[in-house]
C-alpha cells in the first residue's frame, strides 16, 4: 500500500526525480500525494527550509508540469492509500511537526499513535491532520527540542531511532530534517529498498521500478532497521543502534519491462503476456522442484497461505494435490491464519502464494507459523520481496513486474507451478510438464484479436447489468471465486462466484431474467453436474455465459476454450480477465488503478 521514493544526490532536480519516481510507484496507492524537497537557502547563513506541497487524486501529467518545485538535492514523495482519515489533502503526505522541523512519509498503520498523540499535545504540540502519520514528525521534533539550529548525522539519527522505538505497528518511513542535509529511511515490515547509483547518489523506494533508469544495484532494508545517507550511507538496527553491514545486489530486470509499450493498459498487456509466462513460471530448475515436493510430501501438515486472488489460488492448489497427488494440503487466508495457526509445529510447511511477497497478512501468518517451527516456502514473483528473503526455500514465478491492481499473468503463473508442484509429488513431473507445455501453447494461439473481439461483443450486451454470478464445480469453484474478484475489481459490477452444488441451497433465488451467469465448465467428472447446475440457472430465467471446451446445449453465449486437461482451471480464467477488462473501459474505469484498491496490501 502507498508508494515511497526518496533521491539524495548530486543532481539538483530531486524534486522532479522523486514524482516522476513516483508515478511508477502510483499503482501501490493513488488517493493522493506529496513531494517535500529540501530546499537549499541561496544566502549564507540563512535557514534552509523543506518545500512541501501535497495533492487529492491521480498525479495528472499536467499537474506535474505546472508545479512549481524549487532546486534541491534531497527530496522524497509518497502516493497514499488511507487508512487513517480521509482522502484529504491535509491528510496526503509528507507529514510535518509543527515547527516544519522534521517532515515524514510513511506505509502502514502506527497502532499506537492516539497515547501518542495525546501525550505529544499535552506537551504543546498542534497535530493538522486525522493521520497515524504525524504523530512520528512530532515525536522527532520532540526528541530534538534541545538542540538549536543545525543538528549533525548523529543527533538527527539517535531522534528518529528514540521515536521509531515508541511507535507499534508495521512501517516503512522515510525522514528528513531542515537542519540536516541527511535522510533517513526505516523499515517494519513494509518494504524499502536502497539503490545507489553513481558518485555517492541514493534512491530509496517501495518498489525497484521507481528508480531502475539510474540504477539497478540494491540493497535491501530488513525489519527492524534503519539506514542514514548522507555523503555515505550507514544501516543499523532499530532497537540496539548496532551498525549492520549489507551486501549490495545487481537486479537484472528491464526498465521497459515495467512498462506499458504499445497498449493502452497495463491490465491488457499483461493478459497478453500470458502467451509467454506460463512457459516461464514452469521452466524451474528440476532439483529444486524436487526439493519443494518432498518437502510437501515430507511435512507434518502442509498449509498453503495467500489473499486475495493468490488466496483463491491456494484453494485451488487443494483441489490440484487432492486430484493428482492424491494427498491433503490445507488452504487458508493470510488473514484468518491465527485461528488455525495453534495446529502449526515443527515439521509442519507453510506455502505462501503472493505476487508482490509483501502483503501483511500472508507475510504475519508467515512470520506466526515461522515462531512455532514450520518450514517456510514461498511461491513469489517479486525476488528480493520481503516474503522471498525470509522463506527457506522459494521458486519464483518469473512472470515479469506486475503493475495492474488486477492480477492476471502472476495468478496464471501460480496457478500453473502449483499445478506442476502436484505432479511433481506425485512423481510424475514429466507428464506435468508435458499438460503445462501443451496448455501453454494453446493459451498462445487463444490470445488473438478475433477472441478479444467474440468477448468485447458479449461485454457491451451485459455492461449495464446490475449482478452478475460466476460458477464452477471442482478446481473451477475457487476459478468462480477468482473470476468474481476480477469484474468486481474492475468493471464495479456486483459479482459472486459459488460453487455450482451450492447454488439450489440459496443463492439461486437471486437469478431473474436474464442475470448473467457465468460457467466454468472442463472436461472432467464434473461437467455433467456443472451443465445441470447451468439448466437449473436457466429455467429462471439466467443468461448463460459458457467457458468452456465444447459448445453445450445450455449456453446462451460461447467462449470456447481449448481442451488442454487437468490445465484447465488457467484457460477459464483468461477469458473472465479480458471480459472484466472490458467491462471497465466500457464502463469507462480505470482498469489499471480501481478505485479504493491498491496493488499491494502492506497493512492489515
Ligand atoms: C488481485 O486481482 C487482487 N488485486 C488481490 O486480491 C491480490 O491478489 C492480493 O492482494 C494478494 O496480493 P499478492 O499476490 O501480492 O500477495
Ligand atoms: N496510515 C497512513 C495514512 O493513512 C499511511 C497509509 C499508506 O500506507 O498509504 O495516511
Amino acid at each position: 500500500m502507498c508508494g515511497i521514493i526518496a533521491y539524495r544526490g548530486k543532481r539538483t532536480n530531486a524534486g522532479e526525480l522523486v514524482l516522476l519516481g513516483l508515478k511508477k510507484l502510483e499503482y501501490r496507492g493513488y488517493d493522493s500525494w506529496g513531494v517535500a524537497v529540501k530546499e537549499e537557502s541561496r544566502v549564507k547563513n540563512q535557514e534552509s527550509r523543506i518545500f512541501v506541497c501535497k495533492k487529492t487524486g491521480k498525479i495528472g501529467e499536467l499537474e506535474l508540469k505546472k508545479l512549481k518545485l524549487p532546486a534541491g538535492q534531497l527530496a522524497m514523495a509518497h502516493s497514499r492509500w488511507a487508512t487513517h482519515g480521509g482522502v484529504t489533502q491535509r491528510n496526503a503526505h509528507p507529514h510535518a511537526s509543527c515547527q516544519n522541523r522534521v517532515v515524514v512519509i510513511h506505509n502502514g498503520i502506527i497502532e499506537n499513535y492516539l497515547p501518542l498523540k495525546k501525550k505529544l499535545m499535552k506537551k504543546g504540540h498542534t497535530f493538522i491532520s486525522e493521520t497515524d502519520t504525524e504523530v512520528a514528525a512530532h515525536l522527532v521534533e520532540e526528541n530534538l527540542k534541545k538542540y538549536k539550529g543545525k543538528v549533525s548525522r548523529e543527533v538527527f539519527q539517535t531522534a528518529v531511532r528514540k521515536a521509531l522505538n515508541e511507535l507499534k505497528g508495521r512501517y516503512a518511513f522515510l525522514f528528513m530534517c531542515k537542519d540536516s542535509d541527511v535522510l533517513i529511511a526505516a523499515r517494519r515490515g513494509s518494504p524499502l529498498i536502497v539503490g545507489i547509483g553513481e558518485d555517492s547518489e541514493y534512491f530509496v523506494a517501495s518498489d525497484i521500478p521507481a528508480f531502475l533508469e539510474y540504477t539497478n544495484r540494491v540493497m535491501y532494508l530488513d525489519d527492524e532497521e534503519m539506514i542514514t545517507i548522507g555523503d555515505q550511507h550507514g544501516f543499523m538496527n532499530i532497537q540496539t543502534g548496532k551498525p549492520i553491514e549489507k551486501r549490495v545486489i545487481t537486479i537484472h530486470l528491464k526498465a521497459e519491462e515495467a512498462e506499458k509499450g504499445k497498449f493502452e493498459h497495463f491490465m491488457l498487456k499483461e493478459i497478453m503476456e500470458q502467451k509467454e509466462t506460463i512457459h516461464r513460471a514452469i521452466n524451474q530448475d528440476e532439483k529444486l522442484l524436487k526439493k519443494v515436493a518432498k518437502a510437501i510430501t515430507q511435512a507434518f501438515g502442509t498449509y498453503f497461505v495467500g489473499c486475495g486472488t493468490a488466496g483463491k489460488v491456494c484453494m485451488a492448489a487443494e483441489y490440484f494435490f487432492s486430484n493428482i497427488a492424491k494427498m491433503h494440503v490445507n488452504s487458508v487466508f493470510g488473514s484468518e491464519f491465527s485461528s488455525f495457526q495453534h495446529f502449526i509445529k515443527k515439521g509442519s510447511l507453510m506455502i505462501a502464494i503472493s505476487q508482490s511477497g509483501e502483503t501483511a497478512d500472508t507475510l504475519e501468518a508467515l512470520e506466526a507459523g515461522q515462531k512455532k517451527g514450520a518450514r517456510l516456502l514461498t511461491i513469489v514473483n517479486v525476488e528480493g520481496s520481503s516474503m522471498d528473503r525470509m522463506a527457506d526455500l522459494s521458486v519464483h514465478l518469473n512472470a515479469g513486474p506486475e503493475k495492474a491492481v488486477a492480477s492476471t499473468k502472476a495468478t496464471t503463473a501460480q496457478l500453473a507451478l502449483t499445478l506442476l508442484l502436484a505432479y511433481c509429488a506425485a512423481g510424475k513431473l514429466n507428464e506435468g510438464r508435458k499438460v503445462l507445455v501443451e496448455a501453454a501453447s494453446q493459451i498462445n494461439d487463444m490470445l488473438n484479436p478475433r477472441y478479444e473481439e467474440h468477448i468485447l461483443k458479449l461485454a457491451q450486451q451485459i455492461k449495464n447489468v446490475e449482478s452478475m454470478y460466476v460458477i464452477g464445480r471442482g478446481v473451477n469453484y475457487p476459478m468462480a471465486l477468482e473470476a468474481a474478484i476480477k469484474l468486481q475489481e474492475v468493471s464495479y459490477i456486483h459479482a459472486e462466484g459459488f460453487a455450482g452444488g451450492e447454488l439450489k441451497h440459496g443463492p439461486i433465488a437471486l437469478i431473474s431474467k436474464g442475470t448473467p451467469c457465468i460457467v466454468l465448465v472442463s472436461n472432467d467428472d464434473t461437467r455433467e453436474d456443472v451443465l445441470s447446475n447451468a439448466m437449473e440457472i436457466k429455467a429462471r430465467g439466467g443468461f448463460i455465459i459458457g467457458v468452456a471446451p465444447k459448445r453445450e446445449e445450455v449456453f446462451d453465449y460461447w467462449i470456447r476454450v481449448p481442451d488442454v486437461g487437468s490445465a484447465s482451471p488457467i484457460v477459464n480464467i483468461i477469458p473472465v480477465q479480458i471480459l472484466a477488462y472490458q467491462l471497465a473501459v466500457l464502463r469507462k474505469n480505470d482498469p489499471d488503478m480501481p478505485r479504493n484498491l491498491a496493488k499491494s496490501v502492506t497493512v492489515k
